[in-house]
């Protein structure tokens, strides 16, 4: 397996850091190709948990090497704050197993004020985002005007850059009401971040051939999820990136033909956090079960920004879509153990406009808004899934659920998570 790709099904927060985790364990290499900090990946390993936003998950093995890729927006400040967390609890990161593209995008304090001043202005409208600056700072990108991560192996022009697009945004700030940013106090401190992390910028798209061309195995972990993409997510309710299948190709600077595995990875329900329409949303009593009473860190509370999820049923239509934009050769489904105790469990099958049943989503979002979800009723079950360790021990109500979610979407589900541990997991195959 040259290249696998770990792409989110859903709206994101599927559980991808999980299966980037378990899937590094083979992997030499674990890279990030889209999106930033507004990422946020959990992940259990005994007693400890491990919460990323820009660091790849496959950190937490010692062998693999962690890229982050050209497509990515990055926060230098947030990033040392991150690698300062994980060296502090024994994780090592030396420039010889983490390399961050010299290509990837910056995210300055501008952005950041940026993105909370045009999310007052949208006002009702507001689309939700987690407020890291990552829509600005992409717009700087696309407008040709960001500023690169190769520019911080020089700490002076780097900080002169910051500076510049500083004294910029201050312009849109004061115009939009919002208040300035000190462009100089700002540049002064960031010196220190591109000082500290210079020495890590390389071209990480040839890094990435080299390895190829000597047979190391790559994973791809995605962030955010096919319907926040920018293009085929229920825009403008998106994230400013590409979370497919192809932004990894893009996001990295590699060719398809290396890819050979690419795991959709779904909620056995669904969630969604920030504004944008989910047919499926439950508001009663089944959402708020669904979601958790925030105790646990993998109830339905987001792991970036604490707000609380969304939550409802699984919608095959988006799981459908999400299939057929990336190309899945298979599905992981998370968090199973969650539905046990249900006394039925629903999917939409499809969804009705008008009278007609459509298997995909309409492509405008006044379309997507009027349609209704047309539910499949199926039992549930009541035993405890979080110790089962393979496919015999599912109760049969569970392996007909899993079972439907594979055929609504024409791809085989090849593991399902039944907790949040690294062994939580239960490998299938089509005798299910
Ligand atoms: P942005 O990426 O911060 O611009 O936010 C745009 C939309 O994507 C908002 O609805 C966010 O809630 C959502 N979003 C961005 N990143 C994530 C994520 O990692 N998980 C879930 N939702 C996300």
């Amino acid at each position: 397996m040259p290249v696998t790709l770990i792409i989110g099904a859903q709206w994101g927060d599927e559980g991808k850091g999980r299966v980037a985790d378990v899937l590094g364990a083979d992997a030499d290499v674990v890279a990030r190709y889209a999106g930033g900090d507004n990422a946020g990946h959990t992940i259990a390993v005994g007693d400890e948990v491990f919460k990323l936003h820009l660091v790849p998950s496959g950190i937490l093995h010692e062998d693999v090497s962690c890229v982050l890729g050209n497509g990515m927006v990055i926060n230098p400040v947030n990033l040392l704050a991150e690698m300062d967390g994980l060296r502090a609890r024994g994780v090592d990161l030396s420039p010889e197993r983490f390399l961050i593209s010299s290509r990837a995008h910056i995210i300055t304090p501008a952005h950041i004020a940026l993105d909370r001043a045009s999310e007052q202005a949208l006002g009702e409208q507001a689309i939700g985002t987690t407020l890291r600056g990552i829509g600005p700072a992409y717009l700087d990108k696309t407008g040709r005007r960001g500023i690169r991560a190769g520019l911080m192996r020089d700490a002076e022009s780097f900080a002169d850059a910051v500076h510049d697009a500083i004294e910029r945004a201050n312009v849109a700030l004061t115009g939009a009401g919002a208040s300035p940013l000190d462009a100089s106090a700002t540049a002064l401190k960031w010196i220190d971040a591109a000082m500290r992390l210079g020495p890590y910028i390389q071209d990480t798209s040839q890094y990435i051939n080299r390895r190829l061309g000597e047979g190391a195995r790559i994973v791809c972990e995605g962030a955010q999820g096919t319907m926040l993409d920018l293009d085929h997510g229920d825009y403008p309710f998106v994230t400013s990136s590409s979370p497919v299948a192809g932004g990894a190709l893009a996001g990295l600077g590699f060719g398809p033909l290396h890819v050979d595995r690419i795991v959709g990875v779904t909620k056995c329900f669904s969630t969604r956090v920030g504004s944008g329409p989910m047919l499926t949303e439950l508001d009663g009593a089944l959402g708020q079960r669904l979601r958790g009473s925030g105790e646990n860190f993998w109830d339905e509370f987001g792991t970036t920004t604490g707000r609380s999820r969304r939550c409802g049923w699984l919608d095959a239509v988006i799981l459908r879509h999400a299939a057929q934009v990336s190309g899945f050769t298979e599905l992981f489904l998370t968090k199973l153990d969650i539905l046990s105790g249900f006394e039925f469990l629903k999917i939409a099958s499809a969804w009705e406009l008008d009278g007609i049943h459509l298997k995909l989503p309409p492509e405008n979002l006044e379309d997507l808004q009027r349609a209704k979800p047309v539910y499949e009723t199926m039992p549930g079950w009541d035993a405890d899934l979080s110790r089962m360790r393979y496919q015999k021990d599912l109760p049969p109500a569970a392996r007909q659920y899993i079972r439907r979610i594979g055929e609504l979407c024409d791809t085989p589900v090849r593991t399902v998570g039944v907790g949040p541990e690294r062994e939580q997991q239960i490998a299938l195959n089509d005798a299910l």
